[in-house]
């Protein structure tokens, strides 16, 4: 494939113009990760503060610039979330976001304050909607609005973005005097996000040449762009091509509705095609890091990624038909336009078996970028004996399948002890599980319509949450017979009603065994389910049977 042909034109200017060409320091692009916030508004992702915080230490070995931990005023739990990332991850700048309100600005500065570098994000909306019907201003009191938060977070740090929110869907002129004021009152990045996924690359790559063009300031211009028309990658290259030089991104494309542009799919772009109307541009992503990040993710958060996403799908550089697998064969560029070994798709390697010590262990995690502390090393030490009973080759992606579960377990109410099943072709399926809650244990059976429903059954009864079964995904961690079944449920409760939202929360169990696998991510959800309740703002009650013993946890909505 030629990668030097131009491929079409963008608010007047070619993409692949200057192949070949040096990239100049100010051509870099800088990648701004929203996983962490805009990523985690996805629904039923619920990551508690370990989680967090290990998939901001990725994101930092992966070389992104900025990482957007939260939104701080959000609650307690997300203001401690983005403190411990401020406090430990190393490189990145460190965003926090707020809405352009003095309590919001304040809490974000406090969130990120002992960051190496620390960033204020802050925005309000510019659209005519969403001033009339969201906020309740004059487009004069959003701009004075704009002004005062700029000032203030400015008051703070000296890093501030500011976004102007439903950009594409607002008065281009209107957006122009509302960026202006911001930097007057001292605003260094300026965001036009298309909120909605509204926008077509062109029109977005004219908005931005526009404002670049009115706004006429020194700062970093930056996109941010919505999947809902499938064109998040494509608006943010156009917007790139227009002089932007800030993409927001989360990993595997996740986030609010059809979700944000994708991580790997814009990096992989830039670097496959060289964009950049005058000068080649990149970033600076160490792209071997991407297929490890993007499985930390979709593990953390229970989101599976599609077999054919872009990148990262386990289909990306699969071969199928005879004819594509003799050309790979013959010559790998007349099928592929990526080598996969520049994404991190090397193949999974050997590394442990069932007599591998507790130091070969711990060194394993080590290699893989894991810092975990010496009670979940033993922790994750055990499930892989248990485990490694059971397979006799562990690789370095079955390690992070056991190393992330056990860190997802941390503020867990419930521990899986045991399950039995019976079933077959004349016998009701059976299951019988043991959980242990604060050193008590609970007992309960059930029989379902499979194994995986009884087990699943029996989880329920012992730890009495009434809740949906909203999906179910298994897959397997590696390919081979004795691979690790991996299953992902999502459950929800809520009718819906202004007193019972629906709330939902994914797990995820892995095992040699997949009645066992879904039994521990049925588990894992009602955990999360319970997790959530107890940091607040879910407006559900929940109700516990333990052993006869009913106890309530009422949770009031967040105001
Ligand atoms: O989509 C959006 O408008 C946002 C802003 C908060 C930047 O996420
Ligand atoms: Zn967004």
């Amino acid at each position: 494939m030629d990668s030097k042909a131009d491929v079409g034109d963008v608010a007047g200017q070619s993409f692949g113009q200057a192949i070949g060409s040096a990239i100049a320091p100010d051509e870099n692009v800088r990648i701004f990760d929203t996983t962490l916030r805009d990523g985690e508004q996805s629904p039923g992702i619920s990551l508690n503060l370990k989680e967090k915080v290990e998939i901001a230490e990725q994101l930092a070995r992966l070389g992104v610039d900025i990482i957007e931990a939260g939104f701080p005023i959000a609650s307690a739990g997300e203001t401690e979330a983005v403190q411990a990332i401020a406090r430990t991850v190393r490189g990145p700048v460190i965003a926090g976001l707020a809405r352009v309100e003095p309590g919001d600005i304040d809490r974000a500065a406090e969130a990120v304050g002992s960051a190496e570098r620390a960033r204020i994000h802050t925005f309000i909306a510019t659209s005519e909607v969403h001033m009339r019907a969201k906020l309740r201003m004059t487009p004069d009191e959003v701009l004075q609005a704009s002004r005062a938060g700029v000032e203030r977070a400015r008051g703070h740090v000296a890093d501030v973005e500011f976004s102007c929110e439903d950009a594409t869907r607002s008065d281009p002129e209107f957006v122009a005097q509302v960026f202006r004021a911001a930097v007057e009152a001292g605003a260094t990045t300026l965001n036009v996000p298309d909120t909605v996924g509204y926008c077509m690359p062109q029109e977005y790559a004219n908005l931005l040449t526009f404002l670049i063009r009115e706004v006429d300031a020194d700062v970093v211009w930056s996109v941010h762009t919505h999947d809902d028309l499938g064109l998040a990658v494509a608006n943010a290259l156009a917007g790139v091509e227009a002089g932007a030089r800030q993409i927001e991104v989360a990993v595997n494309g996740i986030g609010e509705r059809a979700g944000n542009c994708s991580l790997e799919e814009v990096v992989m772009a830039i670097r496959t095609r060289e964009v950049g109307s005058r000068q080649a541009v990149a970033t600076g992503v160490n792209t071997t890091e991407i297929a490890r990040t993007s499985r930390l993710v979709s593990m953390l958060t229970g989101y599976a990624v599609p077999p054919n996403k872009a990148i990262v799908g386990a289909n990306a550089f699969a071969h199928e038909a005879g004819i594509h697998q003799h050309g790979v064969m013959a010559e790998r560029t007349t099928y592929e336009i990526m080598d996969p070994v520049d994404v991190g798709l090397d193949g999974s390697r050997i590394v442990l078996g069932k007599h591998s010590g507790r130091h070969a262990f711990a060194n394993a995690l080590v290699e893989l970028g894991f810092t975990l502390s010496p009670g979940d090393i033993q922790k994750a030490f055990d499930r892989f004996k248990e485990l490694a009973d059971r397979k006799i080759r562990i690789t370095d992606v079955d390690l992070e399948a056991i190393v992330v579960e056990e860190i997802g377990s941390e503020a867990d109410q419930y521990e899986l002890v045991s399950i039995q099943v019976a079933g077959g072709t004349h016998l009701s399926p059976t299951a019988t599980v043991r959980l242990r809650r604060d050193g008590e244990v609970i007992d309960e059976s059930a029989i379902g319509d499979g194994m995986i429903d009884a087990a699943c059954g029996a989880v329920q009864r012992a730890t009495g949450i009434e809740a949906r079964l909203e999906s179910f995904n298994v897959s397997s961690v590696t390919g081979g017979i004795d691979a690790l079944g991996d299953v992902t449920i999502v459950l929800a409760v809520g009718d819906g009603s202004p007193e019972s939202p629906v709330r939902r929360a994914t797990g995820r169990g892995v095992s040699t065994d997949v009645v066992e696998a879904s039994a521990r991510a049925y588990l894992s959800a009602v955990n999360r389910l319970f997790s959530l309740a107890a940091r607040g703002g879910l407006g559900w009650t929940a109700e516990q049977e333990t052993n006869g013993q009913r106890s309530e946890t009422v949770v009031e909505a967040a105001g």
